[in-house]
């Protein structure tokens, strides 16, 4: 099998075939398609979302997604999207050390629901934290979410995405979305593979404006990459499993759904690699607000909060003089949900290694811990390059709740407030 191909740009129109002569021209659908193919349009935003934000594609496939029976409930995959009790919420910090639960499950069986902020896919808000550690891959079965967009970002080990709409690779450093209802499934170039999923019920992601900053900067819309039509031709058992308002179900097709032969629009799954993120900071005092490190982000209705914003902590210089340099200290209103791809987190000494995952929900005073406070208080303050990270943050206007399993694994972290526990007293004169 060759390896995948791409087409760049994020949100472009593109028109793709992999057999030529399958993309209609000059119209979308026609009396016959070529070959017999079946034309079907695929939306991601209403009809009649203003153009800028309108999202969607016409799939051209070897039989029409509506030839299905019904749904049953699915019975594997019970750690994922189990939903969240209605016990009241403590508003404590929590963390949790990686999952060790790669239990011969594929990608879809290995998802592990761990925080869900917003009322979700009821009302098209808010955004779910998943953890993944698979050890198989996905054979002759996909999975769709109708709930949201999954932004996937792999911590160990490759991912190839085999979607409706193309193939993508994805390794840690990179990401990858697939749009609400694009339907895929998960192959393991590397054997085994751990990671995080951002499931964002709210409006797609986008790229956020960019102010004074100009025309330029963050994540340019070039480095992102969208894959060229692929299809498999695959006759026989075949199961496709749909989450859909927080549940699995499942049904038997009896021939594969990744038969999208060509396709146009600009609705599509794409990936990034965070090492292209155009890091900008301070280059002269303060540590500048996070949000200046915002690779995606999902608007809400209030303008400026976000449902859900992806922020990332790349590699960068640290410059600034007279300024403690690490994050400081800080109670928001906004909720965050943070994990680590690779490297270690300039907030936090230790206890928070890659594959891990932390909670400060609103107004929950967090930041630096003590040694790192210490350091940073101390340090010589001559330029110095933060090497080797990939911190995240997945950032919600919602409180994120954690499900029974994250309260309830040994991974959490029962010590997490101590980081925060021996600050010396301000010395008054
Ligand atoms: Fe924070």
């Amino acid at each position: 099998m060759t390896n995948p191909q791409y087409m760049t740009g994020f949100g472009n129109h593109f028109a793709t075939e992999a057999v030529p002569g399958a993309l209609p021209q000059g119209r979308n659908s026609p009396q016959k398609p070529a070959f017999g193919l079946y034309a079907e349009q695929l939306s991601g935003t209403a009809f009649t979302a203003p153009r800028h934000e309108n999202r969607r594609s016409w799939l051209y496939r070897l039989r029409p997604s509506a030839s299905h029976p019904a749904f049953t409930r699915y019975a594997g995959a019970e750690r994922f999207a189990p939903g969240v009790s209605d016990a009241p919420l403590a508003p404590n910090r929590l963390r949790w050390r990686p999952l060790d639960t790669a239990h011969q499950s594929d990608w879809l069986d290995s998802l592990t629901t761990m925080l869900v902020a917003g009322d979700g896919p009821k009302t098209q808000t808010g955004v779910a934290m998943h953890l993944y550690h698979a050890s198989k891959d996905m054979v002759r079965r996909a999975f769709v979410s109708a709930d949201g967009e999954m932004l996937i970002l792999p911590e160990m080990g490759a991912l190839r995405l085999l979607t409706e709409m193309g193939r993508i690779d994805v390794a840690p450093g990179q990401v990858a979305i697939i749009p609400r209802g694009v339907r895929f499934r998960v192959e393991l170039p590397d054997g085994t593979a751990r990671g995080y999923v951002a499931e964002n019920h709210g409006q797609p992601f986008r790229l956020p404006d960019l102010g004074p900053i100009g025309a330029n900067g963050l994540a340019n819309p070039r480095d992102f990459e969208t894959p060229v039509a692929w299809f498999e031709d695959v006759e026989g058992d075949y199961e496709l499993v749909q989450k859909f308002l927080g549940s699995l179900w499942t049904t038997e097709l009896g021939r594969s759904p990744l038969d999208v032969v060509a396709w146009h629009g600009n609705l599509a799954p794409c990936r990034y690699d965070l090492s292209r993120f155009n890091t900008i900071g301070t280059v002269s005092f303060d540590h500048p607000d996070p949000s200046i490190f915002t690779v995606l982000t999902s608007p809400s209705d209030v303008p400026g909060t976000a449902n859900v914003d992806f922020v990332i902590f790349p590699p960068r210089w640290m410059v600034a003089e007279d300024t403690f340099r690490p994050p400081w200290f800080h109670r928001n209103v906004m909720s965050e949900c943070m994990g680590l791809i690779a490297g270690a987190y300039d907030a936090k000494a230790d206890g928070f290694r890659p594959g891990a995952l932390s909670l400060h929900n609103q107004m929950s005073g967090h930041g630096p811990d003590v040694a790192s406070w210490r350091g940073a208080s101390e340090a010589e303050l001559k330029p110095h390059k933060i090497d080797g990270t990939m911190a995240f943050m997945i950032e919600s206007r919602w409180v994120f709740a954690a499900t029974d399993y994250a309260l309830e694994t040994s991974a959490l972290d029962e010590d997490y407030d101590d980081v925060w526990a021996d600050f010396p007293k301000a010395q008054l004169p």
